[in-house]
């Protein structure tokens, strides 16, 4: 690590420079940690090591319990914890064949006529938040397998994710890491090979 490393590109639109940022093939994990804590001024807060499974494999309740190795829907990571990590880093240190798209929340759900928006959690016991109320509750909160919508509102917002224009895309395969805005982007995992490593980073 000595200020060397390929230059992360910076995707945020907006004032705050880190909301995504993405990086190249050629940094390492260590240029990563970096750039977040000391350029960014960000904490990593816990780092997590998983593999993509299969169904029967996967974690209760997760989106791979329900969609194994196939194509993830949009959700925000963490969604039913009280206190969502801000930022996530996902880092893949060996290419794949695989892409993550990520679409902006907030023009949905500002611009959706799908205010007053009620989900709720379908696992009350292992959750800590039951209900979400979009866009009043924040942050943005979306995982179709823990939350379930129950008006009109919340319906047509679930429709609108698929079509969401995308804000960007990481091709892991020239990706190492993209770190973004947990509470404004939600994300979707194209398909993927079996046991491919990952980690994740909760950043605040
Ligand atoms: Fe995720």
């Amino acid at each position: 690590m000595n200020g060397q490393y390929p230059a992360p590109t910076c995707l945020s639109k907006n004032e705050e420079r880190h909301d995504a940022t993405i990086f190249p093939r050629g940094t390492s994990i260590d240029d990563v940690y970096f750039h977040i804590t000391n350029i960014l001024g960000l904490n990593v807060q816990h780092v997590e090591q998983f593999e993509s499974r299969i169904k029967i494999h996967a974690r209760k309740n997760s989106l791979s319990s329900i969609y194994g190795l196939g194509q993830q829907p949009f959700h925000t990571d963490f969604a039913t914890e009280v206190r969502p990590a801000k930022y996530v880093a996902l880092v893949r240190t060996k290419p794949v064949k695989a892409c993550t798209t990520f679409i902006d929340l907030e023009p949905i759900f500002q611009t959706a006529q799908s205010s007053n928006a009620l989900f709720a959690c379908t696992v009350p016991v292992e959750s800590r938040i039951r209900t979400i109320r979009l866009p009043s509750d924040r942050p943005l909160r979306i995982n179709s397998v823990v939350y379930r919508p129950v008006n009109r509102a919340a319906e047509y917002a679930t429709q609108l994710l698929p079509s969401a224009p995308i804000a960007f895309t990481a091709h892991w395969e020239q990706t190492l890491a993209v770190m973004f805005n947990n509470h404004r982007y939600a994300h979707a995992r194209g398909p993927i090979e079996h046991g491919s490593p990952i980690e994740r980073w909760r950043i605040h």
